[in-house]
């Protein structure tokens, strides 16, 4: 009976323990992270070190710039300036970065995912169809226009884009969820990958003629 009891009061005290500790290893902050031996060759810890408090500066934390246009004049008509860790370096471990998007009037951020980030976006100038779409066997699309003050959601690692269905430029600010949410855009990273995908594995996987994937491949 004793031992019973005793038992029961270790299983407690260990599930209350539990809830201390993490348990699952935190997400990657960057693409990939290789393990070496020698600690001084490394580069990164799942993020970046940290600077000592002392050192540290309301500079560490400040961005200038975002008033900008980026410069659209390129084949998707669009540009992205990005403000994460990399430009605010007391962004590190935080969770959290913001871009600024310009569309060229009928231009677009094509279809893209971040493999770390659930995306916020507010448009400020213009109007924009954008959504995104579920992962199989569904592969629903969300899909709405926006207009100025309109806000809608792209969760984490699904494939979205915006269209800028207008006759005029416009304009959105985005929200990530990740210090580095990570960009995959999709004909990029499937046609213009370095090296190339064998092109008989892409003319199958997208059901094309062999040189309709080379040209493919030639564009990106
Ligand atoms: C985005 O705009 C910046 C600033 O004008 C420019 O330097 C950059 O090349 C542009 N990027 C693309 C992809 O057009």
């Amino acid at each position: 009976m004793m031992k019973g009891v005793h038992f029961l009061a270790i299983v407690a005290l260990l599930s209350l323990a539990s809830s201390f500790v993490s348990a699952f290893d935190p997400s990657p902050l960057q693409d990939i992270c290789v393990a070496i031996d020698d600690p001084k060759s490394a580069v990164f810890v799942n993020g970046k070190f940290c600077k000592d408090l002392k050192d540290t500066k309301a500079d560490d934390f400040y961005f200038s710039g975002l008033q900008i246009p980026g410069n659209t004049d390129n084949r998707v008509g669009s540009n992205v300036t990005t403000v994460n860790v990399d430009q605010i370096p007391g962004l590190n471990t935080l969770g959290i970065s913001l871009v600024r998007i310009d569309y060229a009037p009928y231009g677009q951020n094509p279809p893209h995912t971040h493999p770390r980030a659930t995306e916020i976006l507010v448009v400020v100038e213009g109007t924009l169809l954008v959504g995104f779409v579920t992962s199989n066997p569904e592969n629903r699309l969300f899909t709405k226009v926006l207009k100025k003050g309109d806000v809608f959601v792209f969760p984490i690692g699904l494939i979205h884009f915006q269209f800028n269905a207008g006759k005029t430029n416009a304009v959105a600010f985005a929200g990530l969820s990740s210090q580095n949410a990570g960009v995959i855009t999709i004909a990029n990273a499937v046609f213009g990958s370095n090296l190339p995908i064998n092109s008989d594995v892409l003319a199958k996987a997208f059901q094309l003629d062999k040189n309709i994937i080379k040209d493919l491949q030639k564009k990106f």
